[in-house]
């Protein structure tokens, strides 16, 4: 018998925060490592989905190496056979079945997601790409190949987790006199996979410059935002400037004080403790700037560490463990190619 699979993709077209770190990838490590006993783990490089926006191509592929430095740094096992991870486009049936998939999706369908819809209003008409359009079509791509079950992803890929059990079953609602038993496994409902993977409890942490937005690596200015990749003294010193308010007092409020309230959170994850313990601990302190020095004082050695673990990554074992994975990979896709194209009339059944 064989595993249920929980499949997700690592996005590579930007440097990571330490928002990313704490948010995404330390929680998704530690769901791969925890579940894979039970469950197969796919985690792979959507690379062809890094330039559905325009990029800067000659650092491409450098960035996607990076950033699996950067997992291996985090914690990342290249040495559990039940964790798989790969590179999209180092598998053909990805693109092969997108194909397939795009004559039974609609132009109106794909038109009216959300983050087609954002993404598109900042480019003018002959820069919105017909890739950005189709995104969602080599997702759900991505995940049925595998028969995926559950998928990890942040609010903004929801609906593109909907289109992708709406294809499956319209699929497999079309072709079910060849294949009685469904073409495609649809992957479990939204609801269903956040009661699997837990209530999202973690830390969100903020802009340093506006502490009412999220820290986003695409962000444009870069000014309240820390990268992995960062100077740590220089890191340090966007934490001394970062924005709080005049009440003069800490308090964990995240309406009135949401600038110091970010403070504690990352102070909180940094030290790895309870951001209740940390809060009470500084409450009613009228010294903004002993807390951005003690905040500023972690990151500074986080950052130290977490660089000099990175500096010890070997590309050598990040790719071997990407040709074996890719190897067993490209045989289960290759499989569940075979059906579309046989139900589509491609292929004898
Ligand atoms: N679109 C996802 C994101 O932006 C990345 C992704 C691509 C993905 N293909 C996927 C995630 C398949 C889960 C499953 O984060």
């Amino acid at each position: 018998m064989s595993k249920p699979v929980i499949l997700t993709g690592l996005r590579a077209n930007n440097d990571l925060t330490i928002g990313n770190y704490f948010g995404a990838l330390l929680p998704m490590i530690d769901m791969a490592t925890t579940k894979s006993n039970e469950y197969q783990i796919n985690l792979f490089v959507p690379d062809l989905h890094s330039f559905t926006t325009p990029v800067d191509h000659r650092t491409l592929h450098e960035q996607i190496m990076h950033n699996l430095r950067l997992f291996v740094a985090s914690g990342l096992p290249l040495d559990n056979a039940d964790i798989h991870i790969y590179r999209q486009s180092y598998i053909p049936a990805h693109s092969e079945l997108t194909w397939i998939l795009d004559c039974f999706t609609g132009m109106g369908e794909m038109g009216r997601m959300t983050q087609f819809k954002d993404k598109s209003s900042k480019l003018s008409e002959d820069r919105i790409s017909v890739g950005l359009f189709n995104y969602p079509v080599l997702m759900a791509a991505d995940i049925l190949l595998y028969g995926a079950s559950y998928v990890p992803v942040g609010e903004d890929q929801t609906q593109h987790l909907e289109f992708t059990r709406d294809i499956a079953a319209r699929l497999n609602n079309q072709f079910k006199a060849e294949f009685p038993e469904g073409l495609f496994t649809v992957p479990e409902a939204v609801a269903k996979q956040h009661a699997f993977f837990g209530k999202d409890q973690g830390l969100r942490i903020k802009d340093l410059a506006d502490p009412t937005k999220k820290m986003s690596k695409s962000d444009e200015t870069g000014k309240g935002v820390i990268f992995l990749g960062d100077e740590p003294s220089a890191a340090a010193k966007k934490i001394m400037g970062a924005t709080t308010d005049s009440l003069g007092s800490v308090h964990y409020d995240k309406i009135n004080q949401p600038g110091v309230t970010n403070l504690l959170d990352m102070l909180a994850l940094l030290q790895h403790r309870g951001v209740k313990e940390v809060a009470s601990e500084w409450e009613g302190n009228e010294r903004y700037g002993d807390l951005k020095k003690a905040v500023a004082a972690e990151v500074e050695t986080f950052l130290a560490d977490f660089q000099a673990r990175l500096a010890t990554i070997s590309d050598d074992a990040i790719l071997q463990k990407l040709e074996t994975s890719e190897q067993v990979m490209n045989e289960t896709a290759r499989r569940t190619l075979l059906r579309a194209q046989q139900a589509v009339g491609l292929r004898s059944l």
